[in-house]
């Protein structure tokens, strides 16, 4: 299989494949959801699995931190790898005193502040959103299952330390329910490939009141959040 700068493959990499931003995570979800799962990457240390959920075909490798490093690891599973459907699992931050510590958000659309959008020369400004079809079935599933769950915007910032203290602030005067660092560009490169693109989060830290999820009961809300992950490879 042919390699690319940051991926060099072997073995297959499946269609479906989750982004979680900690390839250490990558290596845990392998290894506790999927079956016969098999190593395909370790450049860089950016360890990528394939295995299989419930008979079907799924990979997961680590995305990094920020817009530009998922960005280039989306651009080559999708246009070298053949990735078409890219479900990207994390944490974010709340800004709003409505989403607690623990609660699934699902990124219907991604605001940021990066510059990475600009390469596309569009002449306005472009709303990076989320697949629908991925999004109604993971709030459908939640829904089913009593899983708390917002669907919204959210922020992907450039910045995790941000020397303007009303920052926030803005964002969350729109209505911004949580940030977090890469979903704009995930949105942005599937749209411009044509394939489905999906952010699902834990809240692990609010903005809004400044605490912070504790090691027990973040394992807990990661469970949750990838059983309504995984199943997005059987759509
Ligand atoms: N800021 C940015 N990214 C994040 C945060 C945050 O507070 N929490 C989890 N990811």
């Amino acid at each position: 299989m042919r390699s690319t700068p940051h991926i060099n493959p072997t073995a297959p990499i499946a269609p479906t494949i989750l982004l979680p931003g900690d390839p250490l995570r990558a290596k845990f979800i392998a290894e506790t959801y999927l079956e016969d799962a098999q190593q395909f990457n370790a450049v860089r240390n950016m360890l990528g699995y394939t295995g299989t959920y419930r008979g079907t075909p799924v990979s997961v490798m680590g995305s990094g931190m920020g817009i530009p490093s998922i960005s280039l690891y989306a651009h080559e599973l999708i246009h070298e790898f053949g990735c078409t459907r890219l479900v990207r699992v994390g944490t974010c931050g709340a800004l709003q005193s409505s989403v607690n510590l623990y609660d699934v958000v699902v990124a219907q659309a991604a605001c940021s502040n990066s510059a990475f959008l600009d390469q596309y020369q569009i002449p306005g400004s472009y709303a990076p959103i989320g697949s629908f079809r991925l999004i109604d079935d993971v709030v459908r599933r939640a829904r089913e299952a009593d899983v708390p769950i917002h669907v919204g915007n959210i922020l992907s910032s450039d910045t995790f330390y941000n020397a303007n203290p009303t920052f926030n602030e803005a964002w969350q005067r729109m209505g911004v329910l949580a940030v977090e660092m890469e979903s704009a560009g995930l949105y942005a490169t599937a749209a411009h490939a044509g394939v489905e693109a999906v952010g699902i989060f834990t809240v692990s830290d609010s903005l809004v009141t400044g605490e912070a999820t504790d090691a027990q009961a973040r394992q807990t809300s990661f469970t949750t959040m990838m059983e309504l992950a995984l199943p997005l490879a059987q759509l």
